[in-house]
């Protein structure tokens, strides 16, 4: 009975409604916009500047990334070597993570050590931003005669416990040299080399930084210090991973 009552009641008030005779309000007219030349020539100039700037930034941009991927494919790409623990490895190997190459030879008097004990601050920096476990830090030799698989095992774990010390055959390390044009050489032919133990190497100095992909991101020279390379691979890994706004984005920071 209430119920009835109720949607009686409700088909009433909607009936009501349907034939009420308030007219519905009329909307309040806006004032006309004061909308002259000028401000149509105004609003015209700062689009097309606006339109101007973003082209602009957008050619820039788009040289950056064309002479980084020209640059990308000349260091760098396969070998095959042994690690210091005697294990067989490619830089297959390694894909899905960062290469942090190094190349020297054990009895470097004071530039390899140097070198990689600059390494092993550069993980340590990598570490404290949490990156260091995307980044695989090794030194091929360019010395395998001396630089047997034992050498390098004692070597290596002078400087980082993560350091990877890779040798091989002379062919291959003259083979993965060439790949990072990379100079090495004593001066001596294989026989004065045979002769005596006590030469030295002469060796180009780099870092080089290869992508997930195993292609070359960067290389860092010998003048540059720890926290600069440091900066420079977490620049590279953040520039591939992004976390970048779109306001960097756009002017190409
Ligand atoms: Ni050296």
């Amino acid at each position: 009975m209430f119920a009835r009552r109720f949607g009686l009641w409700t088909r009433v008030g909607t009936r009501n409604r349907k034939y009420s005779t308030t007219p519905p309000p009329t909307p309040t007219p806006t004032p006309a916009a004061p909308i002259g030349w000028g401000s149509v020539v105004a609003l015209a100039v700062v689009g097309s500047g606006a339109v101007a700037l973003y082209q602009y930034q957008r050619a820039k941009r788009l040289k950056a990334l064309e002479i980084k991927s020209v640059g990308r494919p000349d260091i760098g790409g396969p070998f095959t070597l042994v690690d210091h623990t005697g294990k067989p490895v490619t830089d297959a190997d390694f894909r899905g993570r960062y290469m942090l190459v190094y190349f020297g030879f054990t009895y470097c008097p004071d530039i390899c050590p140097a070198e990689l004990q600059k390494m092993g601050r550069v993980m340590d920096d990598l570490k404290a931003k949490n990156l260091d476990e995307f980044v695989v830090p090794m030194m091929i030799t360019v010395d395998p005669r001396r630089d047997t698989v034992k050498a390098l095992a004692n070597y290596v774990k002078e400087y980082h416990p993560r350091l990877i010390g890779l040798t091989g055959t002379p062919q291959q390390i003259s083979e993965v040299c060439k790949k990072y044009r990379v100079y090495a050489s004593s001066g001596l032919t294989e026989a004065e080399m045979e002769a005596s133990d006590d030469y030295l190497v002469d060796h180009t100095i780099f870092f080089y930084l290869m992508g997930p992909d195993g292609a070359i991101r960067e290389y860092f020279g010998k003048q540059m210090t720890s926290e600069e390379v440091s900066a420079g691979i977490a620049k590279s890994m953040l520039d591939e991973f992004g976390t970048k706004s779109w306001w960097d984005r756009l002017w190409g920071k």
